[in-house]
């Protein structure tokens, strides 16, 4: 083989490996974690959007991150999350970030995105209409495969959605902080966001929660 044709390989592994690590997932900035409102002054406003005029303003790639880093983000290392998880297990309960541009999966080991569709989605996974206007609304959804000996205590997702509680509460608090409003939501078109999100037959929708800039 001649020395051009064994560099001409050299940089076509190169370029194929950046182009499947590009396409792995987008990486979220660092969630800025610092200054910002305290957590008892939050407590004493938390509250819903309200239904009749729930904002629509944008939300950016900053404010997401510290979102999703608040719902179930490590905080201690390799292994501890801003939630707690039943028998310290990983996150059992997985988020998608779904907005007019796709639907991304919230991976939490790189805390990174990877997209599920680039389609808009949103009036598949609610009817609601004001969600639907929604720049992003947050899909909880149970991904209990791993739990192993916890699963007893599992019955319908009991853990999951214990752990969902947890995570929305922080959404709400996180991102009041950033003047964004959130609504927890169990009403959804649950076989939509089966089949917008692609999800897995053991994956059950939780509650959605779309959010807004005010
Ligand atoms: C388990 C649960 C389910 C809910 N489901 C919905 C829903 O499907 N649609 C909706 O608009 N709000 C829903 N909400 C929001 C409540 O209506 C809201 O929290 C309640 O009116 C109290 O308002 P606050 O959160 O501002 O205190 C739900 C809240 C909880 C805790």
């Amino acid at each position: 083989m001649s020395r051009k044709t064994v560099l001409f390989l050299f940089f076509l592994i190169c370029f194929t490996i950046a182009a499947s690590e590009a396409l792995a997932g987008v990486k979220l900035p660092d969630p800025k974690k610092g200054g910002g409102e305290g957590v008892f002054s939050l407590l004493e406003k938390r509250a819903s959007g309200t239904r009749g005029d729930f904002p629509a303003g944008e939300i950016s790639r900053d404010e997401l991150s510290v979102i999703l880093w608040a719902a179930s983000g490590l905080n201690r290392g390799g292994k501890g999350w801003t939630v707690p998880m039943a028998g310290g297990k990983p996150p059992y309960v997985k988020i998608y970030a779904v907005t007019p541009d796709g639907a991304f999966l919230y991976d939490w080991k790189e805390h990174s995105l990877s997209e599920v569709t680039g389609e808009n989605v949103l009036s598949e996974i609610t009817g609601d209409g004001f969600a639907q206007k929604a720049p992003c609304v947050l899909v909880f959804v149970s991904d209990t495969g791993d739990l192993g000996n916890m699963s007893s205590f599992n019955a319908g997702d009991t853990l999951a959605y214990i752990a969902s509680g947890a995570m929305t509460q922080n959404v709400y608090l996180a991102a009041d902080a950033l003047g964004i409003s959130g609504r927890y939501m169990i009403s959804m078109k649950t076989d939509g966001v089966r089949q917008a999100l692609k999800l897995q037959s053991g994956d059950n929708p939780l509650c959605v929660m779309p959010l807004g800039k005010r």
